[in-house]
């Protein structure tokens, strides 16, 4: 599937290990600064879908999983710390010249398999 790079945020925002969702040609993502690199993510656990953000924590090339607690590597999605769910979707970003950060994301619409869950209270 075809990608297209999209506008998001102004780069100044996101600062050391904020979490900030948002939802790009309806994929929910995140994007956080780790160690000064920016990272976007898909904001639906593996485990059981929860959203990373708000609530997640990111630290030390990893995001934690605000439901049970799973971590997964920013650089590649991989699950560590002795779980074995399934790596996260990744998205490219970039930040341009005039400091936005801009995401690629699909140009179609995300599956069920891609939207989070969201707590019933
Ligand atoms: S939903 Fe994320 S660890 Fe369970």
């Amino acid at each position: 599937m075809s990608e297209t790079f999209h506008r998001v945020v102004e780069a100044a925002l996101v600062e050391e290990r904020a979490i900030l969702p948002f939802i790009v040609n309806g994929w929910p993502l995140f994007i956080c600064r780790d160690e000064g690199t920016l990272h976007a993510v898909i904001n639906r656990c593996s485990h059981a879908a929860a959203e990373f953000a708000p609530g997640g924590r990111v630290r030390k090339g990893a995001v934690m999983c605000p439901l049970h607690g799973a971590r997964f590597k920013l650089q590649n999605g991989e699950c560590i710390g002795g779980a074995s769910y399934k790596p996260l979707k990744l998205f490219e970003c970039r930040e341009t010249e005039d400091g936005w950060v801009e995401v690629a994301v699909p140009d179609g619409p995300p599956g069920a398999e891609h939207l989070p869950v969201k707590p019933l209270c």
